[in-house]
């Protein structure tokens, strides 16, 4: 009896505990969602330890969080490892998941998933808002359905094995503040529209193949604080408008593709920036002065670039931590500074720096393969001589002894007498040719017309010692390295390319060498340019060219492939070969189509098209690029053509640096003074000015439209005459006159009739012969990519700034747009704001002037 009782009071005990229990899990993990997490936890194979199925998920389950109605709210396996039998197979099996309706946070960071995500993450668990996949071996794309989860905050993919690209509808995750896809095989682009995830603050996409340029709307994101593109493909140069992250600490966009170089006010505006890193990225020309104001920098690479600048002699004193500097490989040169004081740790190695070691530099400072007086392993000083002629300056390095080991000319060595005469000799030639006539210039000399400017301070050479038949001796018997541009082939190589350079493969001769077709023997179709140097003018002009490429590379740009240089008699410049060749080649064709006598002629889309690339093309040239390059040569037959009719620019043997800002040089003017008066023929009396190629451009837009070839090529008084027969047809009124003028071969309706009238207006206000009032190349892109905003602007806001007679206060779209039209019926009071601000950017380049003046109308251009 005892016993019985006894027995049934541990029964009841037993029970009244498992009830206790019960009542107790039920207040805290529903049972549907203890059900679903048992499921998860067979589903990836977690271990007891972790998730120990009679314990309560709420209270002692690891990484488990619930809300206060006992509903889990945050999931966190990471770092978890499975049991035995779990990592016999393990997959991304999340499932149960799904039945968890309140989850806001998975995180399962460093747990392996193997697979794809699964679509799950979108069709459902539409409440997360923290998603941490990193280094989970996920493969497969980045889901489409992933782009629902409007909740997420963080989308943290890092490290793991993802392909595919980035589904444009990522920006729809608006309340994204971090975004990490980095370390995958993401490929393509970034979305364009990435400015409108505005609230992110952290953005890591490198390692990855991207290989778009970097799209503006970046620099919408204000909120950003870490941005991290290095070590994609990334191309083109970087945009200026991202001076609008103005929350910026950490900026890393190292090994890249990226070109040209730096805009000058880029760190006007990032004053957080703590790290800035751009090693290796192929940036040039000079850096921004602002970068070393950064108050708090504490971490700066910009090694492995072809920056050429001086070091500002800042005094400033910063509360400077711990910095590092690292600048190395690029071609800095002068004195140093007292900006050095700055940094504790300092790399200037395989730079071109001269003088004195002061004190403040750190006595561990890496300075090998300078110009300075002191340091073991510097240049040798002939290459540091020729470095400061080119950028006309000299160089004296009265120092310590110099070592000699002169490679090529070993005939000299053993005479020193000799060696310091040639040394002596060649700075004194130097001196006459280089300093007084100014000569060193990227800008050359043409025919008979008034000199160009010269920068010395804007040329940059390929760096290091090169092997001796890379140099060029120019004209000042200065040497210029070309030797690390593009390939470099003998001249056997060439002939079995272009058979011999065989009349069947003479594609035509050019006014700076003929041009041959070629296929080199991997197969590359090449352009193989063969220079004469019988001409200095030709010696000259592939100088131009050589520099012109060794600083610039575009989308809109023939691609350079390689050079020869060998020969004595000729040189031998190489591009690769277009598909459909040149605009006057490409503007009517043989089809083998019976029904227009087989002959065609491109149609009004592709015309556009090409209009279109060729204004990109010199918007980077005159926009982009600093100082601003001025083709010179814009004619059909510079206008290359890619399969696809793409744009790309060819002929740079006339490119050369705008002058002085778009005002010509003093001495310059002197000169043109006591000249003749021919410069009253448009265009003419200043061909190194942007307005010039701007001038040009309209000729090709004539060309495209009217069919008659030739147009962009012939003499002025022969083009005036052309122009004084169709001025009148371009009317900023009717449509209708433009017919006309319009290629009988093209067939086109109402709405591409509009677009021709569009373009026609664009092309009248390119041939203003006033310079100044001829358009900016970037508000020429604007116009052709929205050629019906030109001519269907409403007349309303035209209108009104007729009747006002000023449009500064006017700030719709329809300013810069019907502007067009207002220059075109108004020549003369021309006094519409962008107007007034296009002759400005004319005399500024593309200063933080112009930039804060055209504010008011840039939001218009870019909701266009
Ligand atoms: C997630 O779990 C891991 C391991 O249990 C822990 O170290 C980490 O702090 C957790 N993270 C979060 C955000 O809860
Ligand atoms: C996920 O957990 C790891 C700890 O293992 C932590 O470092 C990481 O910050 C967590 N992720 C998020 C988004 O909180
Ligand atoms: C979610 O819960 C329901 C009902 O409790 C169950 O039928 C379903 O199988 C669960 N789904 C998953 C994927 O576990
Ligand atoms: C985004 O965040 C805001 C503020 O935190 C919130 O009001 C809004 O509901 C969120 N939107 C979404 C889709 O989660
Ligand atoms: C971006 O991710 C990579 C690797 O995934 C990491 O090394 C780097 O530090 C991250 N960048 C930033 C700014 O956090
Ligand atoms: C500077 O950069 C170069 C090339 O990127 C690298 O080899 C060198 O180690 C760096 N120097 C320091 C001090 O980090
Ligand atoms: C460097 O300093 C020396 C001596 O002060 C001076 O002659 C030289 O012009 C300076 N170099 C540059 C590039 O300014
Ligand atoms: C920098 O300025 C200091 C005085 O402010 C001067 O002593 C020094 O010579 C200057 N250095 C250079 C390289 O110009
Ligand atoms: C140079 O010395 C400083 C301390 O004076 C130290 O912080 C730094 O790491 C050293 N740099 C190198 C490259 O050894
Ligand atoms: C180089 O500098 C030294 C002293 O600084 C001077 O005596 C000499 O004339 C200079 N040489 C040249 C070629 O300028």
């Amino acid at each position: 009896m005892v016993v019985l009782k006894k027995t049934s009071l541990l029964v009841f005990f037993f029970f009244f505990v498992l009830l206790l229990e019960s009542t107790f899990e039920q207040q805290t993990s529903s049972l549907d969602e203890k059900s679903a997490l048992l499921l998860l936890r067979s589903s990836l194979g977690l271990r007891s330890r972790d998730w120990p199925v009679r314990g309560n998920p709420c209270l002692n389950w690891n990484g488990i969080e619930c809300d206060q109605k006992g509903r889990v709210i945050k999931v966190n396996i990471s770092g978890f490892r499975r049991t035995r039998l779990g990592n016999r197979n393990p997959q991304f099996s999340v499932d149960s998941l799904v039945n968890l309706t309140r989850l806001a946070s998975f995180n399962a960071s460093r747990f392996s998933l193997p697979g794809p995500i699964p679509v799950l993450f979108g069709s459902s668990l539409l409440t997360l808002e923290v998603l941490d996949l990193s280094s989970c071996s996920i493969t497969g794309t980045i889901p489409e359905s992933l782009t629902r989860l409007t909740h997420l905050k963080v989308l943290d993919l890092s490290k793991n094995a993802i392909n595919g690209d980035i589904p444009l509808s990522l920006t729809s995750l608006r309340n994204l503040s971090i975004l990490d896809l980095s370390s995958n095989s993401v490929f393509g682009l970034i979305p364009a529209n990435i400015g409108a995830l505005s609230k992110l603050q952290h953005l890591n996409l490198s390692r990855n193949t991207l290989y778009s340029s970097i799209p503006p709307s970046l620099g919408d994101l204000s909120a950003l604080v870490d941005l991290d593109l290095s070590f994609n493909d990334l191309s083109g140069s970087v945009p200026s408008d991202l001076k609008g992250l103005r929350n910026l600490q950490t900026l890393v966009i190292a090994g890249n593709s990226l070109s040209g170089s730096l805009p000058p006010d880029l760190f006007s505006f990032l004053s957080k920036l703590h790290i800035v890193d751009f090693r290796g990225s192929g940036f040039i020309g000079a850096l921004p002065s602002r970068l070393w104001l950064l108050p708090e920098l504490k971490f700066l690479d910009l090694s492995g670039n072809h920056f050429s600048d001086m070091l500002p002699n800042t005094t400033v004193s910063f509360d400077s931590t711990v910095s590092m500097l690292n600048i190395s490989g690029n071609m800095f040169y002068g004195n140093l500074t007292l900006l050095l004081r700055r940094f504790q740790v300092v790399d200037l190695s395989e730079n071109y720096f001269e003088g004195k070691v002061p004190d403040f530099v750190p006595t561990n400072a890496s300075l090998s393969n300078n110009c300075l007086q002191g340091p073991a392993n510097q240049r040798k000083s002939s290459d540091c001589a020729s470095f400061y002629s080119n950028k006309g300056l000299t160089f004296n390095n009265s120092g310590p002894p110099e070592e000699k080991k002169s490679p090529k000319s070993s005939w000299l060595s053993h005479t020193k007498i000799v060696i310091l005469a040639a040394v002596g000799g060649s700075i004194l030639l130097m001196l006459i040719l280089i300093v007084l006539p100014i000569t060193v210039s990227f800008c050359v000399r043409r025919r008979n017309r008034t000199s160009t400017s010269n920068h010395p301070r804007g040329r940059h050479n390929g760096v290091g010692p090169l092997p001796p038949d890379e140099t060029l001796p120019s004209r000042g018997g200065v040497s210029i390295n070309f030797g690390s541009l593009g390939s470099s082939f003998n001249y056997q190589q060439l002939l079995n390319a272009t058979k011999d350079f065989s009349d069947s493969n003479l594609i035509k001769k050019g006014h700076s060498g003929d041009l041959f077709k070629g296929v080199l023997e991997n197969g590359v179709q090449i352009v193989v340019k063969r220079i004469s140097l019988e001409s200095t003018k030709n010696n000259e002009a592939y100088l131009t060219e050589l520099d012109f490429f060794s600083r610039f590379a575009h989308p809109r740009i023939v691609p350079f492939v390689g050079k020869s240089l060998e020969s004595t008699t000729h040189k031998f410049l190489v591009y690769k070969y277009m598909l459909n060749r040149d605009l006057p080649s490409s503007l009517f064709y043989k089809s083998n189509s019976l029904v227009d006598n087989g002959l065609r002629s491109l149609d009004w889309i592709t015309r556009l098209k090409i209009a279109l690339g060729v204004a990109e093309g010199l918007a980077y040239l005159h926009h982009d690029c600093s100082p601003s390059v001025v083709h010179r040569d814009v004619q059909a037959s510079s206008i290359l053509l890619d399969d696809k009719f793409e744009v790309r620019l060819g002929s740079f043997s006339k490119a050369c640096h705008q002058e002085n800002n778009g005002r010509p040089r003093k001495i310059a003017r002197l000169l043109r003074l006591s000249q003749s008066s021919q410069e009253s023929v448009p265009g003419s009396p200043a061909t190194a000015t942007c307005a010039y190629d701007v001038y040009c451009f309209g000729k090709i837009l004539v060309e495209l439209i009217t069919g008659k070839l030739g147009i962009s090529s012939c003499q002025d008084t022969q083009f005036k005459k052309i122009l004084t027969e169709i001025m009148p047809y371009i009317s900023s009124q009717q449509k209708e006159p433009v017919m006309n003028i319009l290629d009988q071969s093209l067939l086109v309706d109402e709405d591409l009739l509009e677009e021709v009238w569009a373009m026609a207006i664009v092309a009248r206000s390119c041939l203003n012969p006033k310079p100044t009032r001829r358009p900016l190349m970037r508000h020429i892109v604007q116009a052709l990519e929205n050629p019906l905003r030109v001519v269907r602007e409403d007349s309303s806001e035209s209108e009104r700034f007729r009747t006002t007679g000023s449009s500064r206060g006017s700030s719709s779209s329809g300013r810069i747009f019907g502007s067009w039209r207002q220059s075109v019926s108004d020549p003369v009071a021309a006094g519409t704001s962008s107007l007034l601000s296009q002759a400005e950017g004319l005399a500024t380049g593309s200063s933080t002037r112009e930039s804060s003046r055209g504010a008011s109308s840039r939001p218009s251009m870019k909701d266009v």
